[in-house]
């Protein structure tokens, strides 16, 4: 079975220095910048993975001439009205929330219909989400089961803006509105609960006319139409979402240290780091700067000889909400009892990770009492396994499978994971640097 991997033994102490893959929500979000631009755009360490292809390809559909290589892509913008399509257009998201939700923004002021399909997980994803404030600007959505993809936007000629409250902490939600505002004459003003503002960065570099104010919990975003983006070179620095998988092996390892060089270590991205530096983990950021308005920097781990538990505070949710597989997985190895609460929005990613967290765990022996928003963990720091351990996630979610491998390589067992492939989604190169540190050298 070529798409299964098997593992039955823990990493050995490594002390090395990595590179991962480019950022997936910076390189999305310069792409579908860069298809609005007047003029060439390029970028370099582009994130290479299903999620950013999916993206490429969605803009060649709507007439967006794009190069690409292993270096270098570049995308030749014909500015925010540029987009250009046949009837019957059919823009394929597949396995991308972000894609799908974003572009929709994008889309609410096209001149024919335009469909959005999904693969399997995507498909059963919340779109109702989005197409309820974009369809407060005057575009009509129809969607499948009311909430669903596949989806038609109808745009409209017409828009009008609008006031939106943000609830959620949801970028994705966040950013249609933003992309939406930009498209639309007169003021936009969103209220949205903290989440990652990468695209409000974009927009500040770009001098658009969006304005950002930050309040305790929530910012009040202005948006007025934008008339022209200028062409947008990056350097896209590396993913701390995909950073996350080394951190907690190296957390959770004996007598290793990793260094993982130039991380986007934006505040609103940290969360993983603030909940492991709770729970005892050595973790520090070295050459520190500024790219672009986004924070990079290096990051240190050493492994934790003890970890203590934590009651998770609940405003840290957004800020690592790709990451609690993984925090799961230290918080079972801790000295007592942790807590992680008002996590509804877990069960509405790739697949419901909160459930599969839970399954995980049961399977891994580790006690837990978990709810549709919580979870408790009963740590245990003698934690290693000696069983078999067999995962296939049904909807193939490429976070399932990575924290999985983590899981084997961190406590031991014999693990069959399936859907090796996901991992395509956002981070290609995972098992080749599993294999790199798991080299004596
Ligand atoms: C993303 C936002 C998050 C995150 C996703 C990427 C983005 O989703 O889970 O992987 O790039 O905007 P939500 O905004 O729905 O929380």
């Amino acid at each position: 079975m070529p798409n299964l991997f098997r593992l039955k033994k823990k990493i050995n102490s490594f002390n090395k220095t990595i590179t991962v893959s480019g950022d997936k929500s910076i390189s999305i979000r310069w792409v579908l910048f860069s298809s609005l631009a007047d003029g060439i755009s390029s970028a370099q360490n582009l994130l290479l993975s299903d999620d950013v292809l999916t993206a490429i390809n969605a803009i060649k559909k709507l007439g967006i001439k794009v190069r690409l290589n292993k270096k270098r892509c570049t995308i030749y913008g014909k500015g925010i009205n540029g987009y250009c399509f046949k009837k019957n257009t059919i823009i394929d998201a597949r396995n991308s929330g972000t894609l799908g939700r974003l572009i929709m923004g994008l889309l609410i002021d096209t001149n024919h219909p335009i469909k959005l399909i999904g693969d399997k997980s995507l498909s059963k994803r919340d779109f109702k989400r989005i197409s309820d404030p974009l369809s407060k600007f005057g575009a009509t959505f129809k969607l499948s089961n009311k909430k669903n993809l596949p989806l038609k936007i109808i745009g409209s000629s017409n828009l009008k803006p609008f006031k939106y409250f943000e609830k959620r902490g949801s970028a994705q939600c966040k950013s249609s509105v933003i992309f939406g505002g930009m498209k639309t004459e007169g003021t936009t003003i969103i209220k949205a609960k903290k989440s990652r503002n990468h695209t409000e960065i974009l927009c500040k570099y770009l001098k658009l006319p969006v304005s950002c104010k930050k309040m305790q919990d929530y910012d009040i975003i202005k948006v007025n139409k934008v008339k022209k983006i200028k062409a947008l070179n990056y350097k896209i620095p590396s993913d701390i979402s995909s950073s996350a998988f080394f951190i907690v092996l190296t957390a959770l390892s004996e007598n290793s240290k990793l260094t993982i060089k130039n991380v986007s270590i934006n505040p609103s991205r940290i969360g993983i780091i603030k909940i492991l530096k709770k729970m005892g983990v050595k973790i520090s950021f070295r050459n520190k700067k500024i790219y672009k308005g986004e924070k990079i920097a290096d990051i240190f781990i050493k492994s934790s000889k003890k970890l203590k538990p934590i009651n998770c505070p609940s405003k840290f949710n957004s800020q690592a909400i790709d990451e609690f597989l993984l925090i799961f997985l230290v918080a079972a190895k801790a000295n007592g009892i942790s807590t992680f609460k008002d996590l509804d929005e877990l069960n509405q990613k790739e697949s419901p990770r909160l459930k599969w967290s839970s399954k995980i765990l049961n399977m891994m022996g580790v006690k837990n009492i978990s709810t549709k928003n919580s979870i408790k963990i009963f740590g245990n720091p003698n934690l290693s396994l000696n069983k078999t351990i067999t995962i296939k996630n049904y909807l193939k979610d490429h976070r399932i499978f990575m924290t999985s491998v983590i899981a084997a390589l961190s406590f031991g067992g014999t693990w069959k994971i399936f859907d090796k492939d996901s991992i395509q989604s956002s981070f290609p190169s995972f098992l080749k640097i599993v294999k790199d540190l798991n080299k004596n050298d």
